[in-house]
């Protein structure tokens, strides 16, 4: 037993699973991370991990980014908090306001999920409405109103997707299918007049990688639309991932809320919730609809953010697409003359290998995936130090501190355990 496993054990006795958020529990005895810099997390036993996980989504950068720790430390020394308006909200929301021309003002929170969770209140507060239209499959986090899955064929209403969520919170979230326009057009024709808001990851990120097809979120703005709701995209992993901005402007459509996070502040925590002033003016002080953080807009994230955003503004997302592009051609490759069933999708800087036969376009045919495999490969680049993200219903990213011996050790290591795919 080395020192990780014994180590493990004390976290399994001090936190549920071992964890404190549950997907970063795989297999008997996830790595125990000490440090990182560039691409590479280094455990506690010193073995470094090529990472294409990045805690998730925030670290398009890479770990450790000069500027970012420099902002860090010169803010530190200021202060880490004050409860009080500070400079730094005001730049990095300036720098947001002129990259998201939908986002006029904006509200930070800590998170992605007090973002959400409070753009549907915004919702329901600035329409009177009660109902939410969310899809199987898009996660936004894990508060009452997202944690909703599909019902049965014969209901749109959603189910808890875990106890301790009341039936009545559920009987307020109606659940669609992803790249399907029909499925909305039917709840819109029963619930229209009462429903404040669609909700919808513009690419689904938390369940591997989907992108919409055939104008799926330019048809959810003219339903919203004719029916008075709102449309909130939730941009949270999408933000400046696939260029300096919103991904809603490469598709062409302006949500009436958008919420944002891990980017935007450079691996602190974070999120946003922004929109028109005359929705985002109905917030508490100016208006009547609550919401609040003790932490929120605190000067260390907003100064990671800051750096973050400052580093990116410059940087090429073409090359970033290029690399992206070398290795997802590799991995169909190694996956191919291994004759194993697959799909690739990909986008810029994040992208998925679904281990299937059939079409992956949403919740629905990314279940018929064999995650068991994808968990052997996972396993089996491990023991090589390539950390993918720990499951099939993830993204992989990939970060502007990736170099191509990077790619290319990922491709041939990718090569050398496909066999374990059929195991
Ligand atoms: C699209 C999306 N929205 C919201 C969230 C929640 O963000 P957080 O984990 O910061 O609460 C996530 C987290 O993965 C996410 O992917």
């Amino acid at each position: 037993m080395d020192s990780e496993n014994k180590m493990f054990g004390e976290f399994e006795r001090l936190f549920p699973g071992g964890v404190n958020s549950p997907v970063r529990r795989y297999g008997d005895n996830p790595r125990i991370i000490e440090k990182a810099s560039g691409s590479r997390l280094t455990d506690v036993n010193g073995k470094t991990l090529l990472d294409y996980c990045l805690g998730f989504g925030p670290f398009i950068l890479g770990y450790g980014n000069p500027d970012v720790k420099k902002a860090l430390s010169k803010q530190i020394e200021k202060g880490v908090g004050f409860g009080a308006p500070n400079p730094n909200e005001a730049q990095l929301a300036g720098m947001i306001r002129s990259s998201v021309p939908s986002i006029r003002m904006m509200r930070f929170t800590n998170s992605g999920t007090e973002a959400t969770m409070h753009a549907i209140r915004l919702a329901r507060g600035y329409t009177g409405r009660k109902l939410i239209v969310k899809f199987a499959g898009s996660y936004h986090g894990a508060h009452d109103y997202s944690l909703i899955k599909a019902g049965s064929g014969s209901t749109t209403f959603g189910n808890p997707s875990s106890p301790g969520i009341p039936e009545e919170v559920s009987r307020t979230v109606l659940v669609g299918e992803y790249n399907n326009l029909d499925s909305i057009r039917r709840i819109f024709r029963d619930y229209g007049k009462d429903i404040a808001a669609v909700m919808t990851e513009p690419a689904l990120g938390n369940i591997g990688f989907i992108k919409p097809e055939n104008d799926f979120i330019q048809g959810l703005r003219e339903i919203t639309e004719d029916h008075d709701s709102l449309l909130i995209l939730d941009e949270v992993i999408t933000g400046y991932r696939f260029r300096y901005g919103a991904y809603q402007d490469v598709l062409g459509i302006k949500p009436d809320i958008t919420t944002m996070g891990k980017i935007i502040g450079g691996g602190l925590p974070i999120g946003l919730l922004g929109g028109s002033e005359d929705i985002m003016s109905r917030l508490a002080p100016l208006g009547d609809i609550y919401e609040a953080g003790t932490f929120s807009g605190n000067p260390l994230s907003m100064a990671s953010g800051i750096a973050t955003l400052s580093v990116l503004r410059k940087m090429d997302y073409s090359a970033l697409e290029k690399m992206t592009e070398k290795l997802v051609s590799g991995i169909d490759q190694a996956l191919e003359s291994g004759r194993i069933p697959h799909e690739m999708s990909y986008l810029v800087s994040a992208f998925q290998f679904f281990l299937t036969r059939e079409q992956v376009k949403d919740y629905e045919s990314v279940l018929k995936c064999d995650a068991k495999s994808y968990m052997r490969i996972f396993q089996e680049l491990l023991k090589k130090g390539i950390y993918l993200s720990p499951s099939q219903f993830e993204t992989n990213f990939v970060s502007f501190a990736h170099t191509d011996n990077d790619i290319d050790y990922t491709i041939s290591s990718f090569e050398e355990v496909i066999g374990s795919a059929k195991n």
